[in-house]
């Protein structure tokens, strides 16, 4: 089914970016994440998220409707960093949060969810019109809460999805607060078909100083059952 991102379809704004020339990107200790995942990415729309752990300080983050048991059960306080890794996800409809649960189960991290300090509608196309209207005005909406014990990870695994062919100015929010100078940053993503498109140029503005890796970008629809190439890519960072 056409996917429609605000007034054109994703056709169209395919046929934008590649006019723009956006680029489009198609085990040692490693356990990996188990194939069936009882993640967030079955629901189709966002929910409201609660931030009771992420708000307290640790890492290890919840949602009312986008139960993550995995990113519980793989949440490590900010001061049990495990091998000085965190995952990062902002995921507004929950496609970048299974893939994170994934990442951060491969690799025993304690995982942290962006979340808007006012949370984001739940409807579809005002998400499109609200994204839209945030990049034309480059506006960096709060977030809920910070990382406590930052300066202790060495290597951030950073999802998000594709926005307008962007990254979402959340992310940016999280980033203009959250210095990875010095850190070395594993992007991962989730994409209607677009791949990170500008993403990763919009990452590199937004995280100074930052040794920016090889990334891992899959489809939304394939979010839970990409577990394999999930592992595998999480096999490459370590
Ligand atoms: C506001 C908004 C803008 C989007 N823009 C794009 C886009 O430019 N290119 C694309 O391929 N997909 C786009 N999508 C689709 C999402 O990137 C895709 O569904 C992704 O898997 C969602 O991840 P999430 O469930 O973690 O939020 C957009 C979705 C939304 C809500």
């Amino acid at each position: 089914m056409e996917k429609h991102y605000g007034d054109i379809t994703r056709r169209q704004l395919l046929g934008a970016m590649a006019a723009m020339g956006a680029a489009t990107v198609g085990a040692g200790l490693l356990g990996g994440c188990s194939s069936s995942r009882n993640s967030s990415a079955s629901q189709s729309s966002a929910s409201s998220t609660t931030q009771s752990e992420s708000a307290s300080g640790t890492a290890s983050t919840s949602t009312s409707a986008t139960s993550s048991s995995s990113s519980a059960a793989a949440g490590a306080s900010s001061t049990q960093a495990v091998n000085g890794a965190l995952v990062v996800v902002f995921s507004w409809s929950g496609n970048t949060l299974a893939v994170a649960d994934c990442v951060a189960e491969s690799l025993q991290a304690g995982l942290f969810r962006i979340e808007p300090a006012t949370p984001y509608t739940t409807d579809y196309d005002a998400m499109l019109k609200i994204a839209q209207d945030e990049q034309a005005a480059n506006t960096l909406p709060a977030i809920a809460a910070n990382v406590q014990g930052w300066d202790g990870y060495s290597t951030i695994y950073l999802g998000f999805p594709t926005w307008w062919g962007h990254l979402p100015q959340i992310v940016k929010s999280f980033l203009a607060e959250h210095d990875c100078s010095g850190k070395v940053v594993y992007p991962f993503n989730t994409h209607g078909g677009s791949g990170f498109a500008s993403c990763l140029s919009d990452l590199s503005a937004a995280c100074p100083g930052a040794d920016i890796r090889e990334g891992l970008s899959l489809l939304g629809d394939e979010a839970q059952t990409s577990t394999a190439k999930i592992n595998a890519w999480v096999s490459t960072t370590v």
